[in-house]
Parts: structure tokens; sequence; C-alpha cells
């Protein structure tokens, strides 16, 4: 049996991996700040991450949520306090695009409504309507289009008010990353969530945070959404939260009752999954590792600054975007295979960082070194 093959790969084959470091078959050292695509939230193999799941399974790896599962409440009681929002409620999923999913049907039934808004750039899943509400018609089947889905400008306070003047009553919500991802690390400004925050409220929309790339605490903030100084209804959060292991979540605002059926999953918040997710909330409260990613994102975005041959430099904390010029689309293969160095990009000359949270400032210092000498 072959792999189906949709992914264009690089030649590498990960052996071994440590912090901000991973090695190849070959012995070669990489200095990771793609992270497995935002994923690596408090480095491979951190040790306190390793033991807990180690002992974990050594106990009981997995049950379905028929059962009562002790840690699930730890984690959501743990959840709140790391993202200062005590009040919330969790459910536990899989992945970024089932968590879309899930507060996309929330919001539906929450107000019996079928219209949702996104914006131009959005990405956010390849399920069902977490598809329909990306802003990619390459990856949408003919049976995931839906008519429900209106996409505005991304940052456009008169187009959404305009909407929500025309059809406010028919919008069951909006889904908005506060830093777009896939789009080019492209932050929603504050003015922009604060409106959508208030045409929420004035039309009983729900406002829905995709925070699975840019959230948590990568950006300094636990959701980078709350820098516009408004709280959403939902959000939404994948990629950081288990350090690879697959687990996702939603955080629900109190004003949603929940009832018995209303949302359900195998796999999700099994016993696993919820030692990974303790363990990376864990290490990032004892680490202060918000604190680390806003401080090293500064220092890098300064530095990335004084590079002329920038277009420009996007994103905060450590969710940063490198916009080169046309001639320059070579550098993040040549940082790959000539420095060793892994990095993300978006199209078409954007070149992402999305490290670990951990980071050291000498690793910062490493790419710096190595982005100088390709600028030259
Ligand atoms: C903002 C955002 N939302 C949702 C997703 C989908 O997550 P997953 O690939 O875990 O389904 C992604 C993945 O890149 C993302 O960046």
């Amino acid at each position: 049996m072959n792999l189906f093959d949709v992914y264009p790969l690089n030649d590498i084959t990960i052996t071994k991996a440590s912090g901000s470091y991973v090695w190849d078959a070959d012995g070669q050292q990489y200095l990771d700040l793609y992270g497995g695509h935002a994923v690596i939230s408090i480095g491979h193999t951190h040790p306190h991450y390793v033991q807990r799941l180690t002992a974990q399974l050594n106990k009981v790896g997995f049950y379905s949520n028929s059962v009562k599962i002790p840690l699930q409440v730890e984690l959501a009681k743990k959840l709140g306090e790391v993202s200062g929002k005590p009040d919330f409620q969790l459910f536990l999923c899989n992945s970024g695009a089932e968590a879309n999913e899930n507060a996309l049907k929330l919001a539906s039934f929450y107000n019996g409504r079928k219209k949702i808004v996104a914006f131009r750039g959005a990405f956010h899943g390849r399920t069902s309507l977490a598809v329909a509400v990306t802003d990619n018609p390459k990856i949408v089947a003919p049976v995931n289009e839906n008519s429900n889905v209106i996409f505005l400008p991304h940052n456009d306070e008169a187009a959404l008010e305009a909407t929500f003047a025309a059809q406010g009553n028919e919008i069951a919500a909006v889904i908005v990353e506060g830093i777009q991802g896939v789009g080019g690390i492209r932050e929603a400004s504050k003015n922009f969530l604060q409106k959508i925050r208030s045409l929420c409220d004035a039309h009983n929309a729900v406002y829905i945070a995709d925070s699975v790339q840019c959230g948590y605490g990568r950006t300094g903030l636990f959701y980078s959404h709350d820098y516009a100084g408004v709280s959403a209804d939902v959000y939404t959060m994948a990629k950081g939260m288990g350090n690879g292991f697959p687990v996702a979540g939603i955080s629900i605002s109190p004003k949603f009752k929940p009832w018995h059926g209303e949302l359900g999953t195998t796999f999700g918040g099994n016993h696993l999954a919820c030692a990974a997710a303790l363990a990376v909330l864990e290490i990032i409260e004892q680490d202060q590792l918000m604190q680390n990613a806003q401080e090293l994102g500064d220092y890098l975005i300064a530095e990335l600054n004084k590079f002329e041959q920038v277009k420009e430099v996007r994103g905060r904390g450590l969710m940063i975007g490198i916009e080169l010029p046309e001639e320059l689309a070579h550098v993040k293969k040549d940082l790959l295979f000539k420095h060793h160095i892994f990095t993300g990009e978006a199209k078409p000359n954007v070149i992402r960082l999305l490290p670990a949270l951990n980071l050291k400032k000498e690793q910062a210092d490493e790419f710096l070194l190595a982005f100088s000498a390709l600028m030259k």
C-alpha cells in the first residue's frame, strides 16, 4: 500500500528532537523555528511532558466520555486560570478543524441561525464547515460549498457593519483569527475585533475567536484576540495545546448552557490527551513562557526590521511573518538546506516563524546570523 500523496515533502527524516532542535537520520542538527506548524509550544521532548505522558500511559491511556475523567476537570480548571477565563466551560476534541466545526455548530444551536461571517485570507481547517469558512476555493470540495457563508474583507469595519445592518438577524457567528496564519501573519486590528464584539452583542450573534494557531500564549497573551480588550464568546484552540499530542478544545462563555448530546466525540479529552495538555499548561505557567514569547518576539521583530531587504515584518510575540521581495523567495529553502533552520512559509513570499515558546535568545541570534548571511 502506498501513502496517499497529498503532501509536498522535504527530503528530511527527523529521528531525534530536544527543545528547539531536531536531528535527521544522518545526525544533522536543525534549529526548529517552525515547531511542526506552531505545534511545539514547550519544546520537543520536554522532560516534564515526557514524564507526565509516560506515567499516564502506565496507568490508563484511554477511556471514552462514557465515564468520569477527573483529568478533564483538572485541565479545565488549569486552562481557566492560565487563560484568565475561569468562568468559561471546556469542550475537548482532537484537531483545530474539529474545534472550529464544534464552535460554529454551538453558535448555530445557540441562536438557531445559519449564516456565518468569515474573512478574506482566513484558514479555519479542512472539515466540512471549517473549510467552507476558509478562503481557499482550491481545498473546498463541491460538497463543502455552503451558501450560508459570507466572506468579507479582513479588517474592514464598514463592510462588517453593512452586513450586520442588512442581515444581522440571520447571522449565527463571526469567526476570526487573532492573527491570520496561513493568510500571511496578518493581525486583526483592535478596532476590528471591538467592532465584531459590539455587533455580535447588538445582534445576538456569536463571536468565535479562532486561536488554533495564534493562541496558547504564542503572542504573549494566552489568546491573541484579547489584546483588543474584549472577550470572545468561544475560543478555539489546538496546535500548541498538546505539544504534538493531538488534542484540541473550545473554551465557551458561561452564557451557553449545554445539553446532553449537543456535542460529542470518541477520542476527545481522553486520559493521555489531558495529561499532555496539563503538562503543557504547567510548563507555560511555571517557566513564564508567555512572557518569554513576548520578550523574544519583540527582540526578533526589532532586529528583523533592521534589514532593508525585508519588505515588512508582521505579527506579535513568537508568531512572526517576514515578507520578502520576489527575488529573495529562495531564502526559506536556503535557511533549511544551507543553514539547517526550519521555518514556515505563507504564499507568496512570507517566512513564518512559529518556534517553541521557550526559545532562547542565543537561538534567536543563531537565526538572525543565518538570516543576515543570506541577506548579503
Ligand atoms: C487558524 C487555524 N485554524 C484551524 C486550523 C486547522 O487545524 P487542524 O489542522 O488541527 O485541523 C489551522 C491549521 O493550520 C489554523 O492555522
